[in-house]
């Protein structure tokens, strides 16, 4: 029998992190959240003076990764950092150098190695299209525009930090674009992959559309 994998590729702030976590905690599924592995070598690259466009420098950087995830925690150099990859700045690093074709390669096998028993729950951008293309279950999870500003507003506000609400919104119109139109592993709704709107959802239902959804591939 194969490790089951359910893979959730989906926009930023879209929400598919805290689902992705919450269904993997329900399973007892490992998890991973492949954009933190693009935000840590966004920081670390940074903190090495290498420029997020030097595509030699940044994909040797990715393979000597000092990296770790600890209980959801993400470390770097031996320093708990899940704050600091969170920053807005290193969110447009980390999609400037995913879209680098050697950093991308560099990271491939990185991420299948977080594949164990008894099942793997991962978030991303192309989870399901090129790091787990034999998922059990792929879906892609999106809201609209108006609804993920919203969303990281309030977070960044619930947080105690200032934002600003239209900034927020050009942020993400630009990171989709960029996203989806890269040369490599753009994002996209794959034919394969179930379609999951969320901007009417709460992240409860959400949930529980994806455990329902899962149910049935087993089944089948
Ligand atoms: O999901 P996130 O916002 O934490 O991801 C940060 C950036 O990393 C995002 O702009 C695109 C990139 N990314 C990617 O290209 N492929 C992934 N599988 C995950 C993230």
């Amino acid at each position: 029998m194969t490790t089951p994998i359910i893979t959730i590729d989906g926009p930023s702030a879209s929400g598919k992190g805290t689902i992705a976590a919450i269904v993997a905690h329900r399973l007892g599924f490992h998890y991973l959240d492949s954009g933190s592995l693009y935000r840590l070598l966004a920081l670390h690259t940074r903190q090495q003076s290498i420029a997020w466009d030097d595509e030699t420098r940044v994909a040797a950087a990715a393979i000597s990764l000092p990296a770790k995830f600890i209980d959801g925690h993400s470390w770097l150099n031996g320093k708990e950092v899940s704050a600091t990859i969170r920053a807005e700045h290193i969110g447009n690093g980390a999609s400037q150098i995913a879209a680098l074709p050697a950093v991308r390669a560099a990271l491939l096998q990185r991420q299948r190695d977080f594949c164990a028993e008894p099942g793997l729950v991962t978030d991303g951008r192309d989870m399901g299209s090129i790091v787990f293309p034999m998922a059990l279950l792929k879906i892609f999870l999106t809201a609209s525009q108006e609804e993920r500003a919203e969303r990281r507003y309030k977070q960044l506000i619930n947080k105690g930090e200032s934002a600003n609400l239209p900034q927020i919104k050009l942020d993400i119109i630009n990171r989709d674009v960029r996203d989806a139109t890269r040369s490599i592993a753009p994002l996209r709704h794959e034919s394969d992959a179930l379609l999951l709107d969320t901007t009417q959802l709460n992240v409860d239902q959400a949930v529980e559309k994806i455990l329902m959804w899962f149910q049935e591939k087993q089944a089948s």
